[in-house]
């Protein structure tokens, strides 16, 4: 979708991540929209003003007490603004925007403006781990604010972990997304409310040496389906996603990973607190053993390489296990079945197998790449072919099965511990 005519303020915070704001600004440019920019006193130490007027050809507001101007300038940018960006958006702005702080120039833009705000956090990971960050984001999300990431990587300090900013292109994503004409909102459908639910996506890619890998067919846009949908009824949604090249959807954690044991290792990390688990995810069976630390050479004469595979961890199956050690219903655990022949009852075997509530079993003709696909819901207690359906209409019938089951076990609405 274009943004041709949109008026975007990009708040730009004193993040390191504030050197992609310039990419933000360039990408909304190139989408037709006319962009003010409105920094705080740290974002300039971080990245140069004079970036911004040099790409948008107006000065970004950086002093509200700014002598030269003659009104006030937040007032009127507020005014003027169709939507506002934060990207980077510290905890700190975070927290400011929480609670009506208003001391810079993008805070108290945010404050004088009731259209949509899109944010962007990025941070070191124990930031926004931490309980105020938590809490400041709660308060965002219920006014209504929208967020993007932050998402899984190399951070800043060299640690790994969840803090990394949306990359500038998922942001314009999420803002063309939320600036389209939506139906109103239903309350009535938000009957995911208060579920934790994780959600496995894409293909696992195995390495061979540093430029190959092993893979699976896999677009990833059931998983991402599952996300959104499960999102929009309320769910608090982890996407665990292997590469991919759809881009971040909005108001989702999002994790990304590689391998299969990288998949493992996020999801169970988060297991204990989570309702609802679906591993919609094509993870590889196998790996290479080694991994070659070069890249593998052809020379000529020589035989092939022989690659020698270890299993993968079957990743529902270990978490079918580890909830049956527990005696416990929770989280509810969801898989897919992709076969060629004996679709429902390879399914059916597959759900004792690996210990789980409901396979979702489709034919590998309709599984991979397309936008629609055609599957059977096994479940214990029967049987249901959802027929020929858009993704997204599947994702919705596998979370109604979800919110169906949660609601027999007494789990839906219930105090997490
Ligand atoms: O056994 P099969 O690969 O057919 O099972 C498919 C289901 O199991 C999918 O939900 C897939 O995400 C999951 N799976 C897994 N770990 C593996 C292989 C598959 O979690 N190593």
């Amino acid at each position: 979708m274009s943004l041709g005519g949109k008026h975007i303020v990009l708040g730009v915070t004193g993040g390191i991540a504030a050197y992609k704001a310039a990419y933000v600004a360039r990408e909304l440019l190139a989408r037709g929209a006319e962009v003010r920019v409105a920094m705080t006193h740290t974002a300039t130490k971080l990245v140069g003003p004079l970036t911004f007027t040099g790409l948008t050809g107006t000065p970004p507001v950086t002093d509200l007490w700014d002598p030269s101007y003659a009104g006030e300038v937040h007032v009127d940018l507020a005014r003027w603004a169709d939507a506002i960006v934060v990207a980077p958006a510290t905890a700190n702005v975070i927290a400011r925007l929480a609670h009506g702080l208003a001391e810079d120039p993008v805070s108290a833009t945010a404050l004088c403006f009731d259209g949509l705000l899109l944010v962007a956090p990025a941070m070191h990971h124990r930031m926004w781990q931490h309980p105020a960050t938590t809490a400041n984001v709660a308060t965002l999300r219920a006014r209504g604010t929208h967020l993007v990431g932050p998402v899984f990587g190399k951070l800043a300090s060299g640690d790994e972990g969840v803090g990394r900013m949306s990359e500038p292109l998922a942001i314009l994503d999420a803002l063309t997304a939320s600036l389209a004409p939506t139906a109103p909102r239903d309350l009535a459908s938000l009957d995911l409310e208060g579920v934790r639910l994780l959600v496995s996506a894409g293909p696992t890619f195995e390495a061979l040496d540093p430029v190959r890998f092993l893979g699976n067919r896999s677009s990833g846009r059931m998983g991402f389906a599952l996300a959104e949908r499960a999102r929009d009824r309320g769910a608090r949604v982890t996407l665990v996603r292997g590469p991919v090249a759809l881009p971040d959807p909005r108001d989702v954690e999002v994790v990304n990973v590689r391998s299969a044991l990288e998949m493992e290792a996020a999801i169970t990390a988060r297991r204990e607190q989570l309702d609802a688990i679906v591993m919609a995810a094509a993870v590889a069976d196998f790996r290479p053993r080694e991994i070659a630390a070069d890249k593998i050479k052809k020379s000529d004469g020589d035989d092939a390489p022989t690659i020698e595979l270890v299993r993968n961890p079957d990743i529902l199956a270990g978490l079918g296990a580890w909830r049956a050690s527990r005696a416990s219903e929770r989280p509810y655990l969801v898989g897919f079945a992709v076969e060629t022949t004996d679709l429902v009852a390879s399914a059916q075997k597959k759900l004792e197998r690996k210990k789980v509530d409901l396979v979702v079993a489709n034919h590998a003709s309709v599984a991979f790449e397309g936008d629609d696909n055609e599957a059977f819901l096994v479940a214990r207690t029967g049987v249901t072919p959802t027929g020929h359906v858009a993704k997204t209409a599947l994702a919705d019938r596998i979370l109604d099965a979800i919110r169906d089951g949660l609601a027999t076990r007494g789990s839906l609405g219930a105090p997490k511990s």
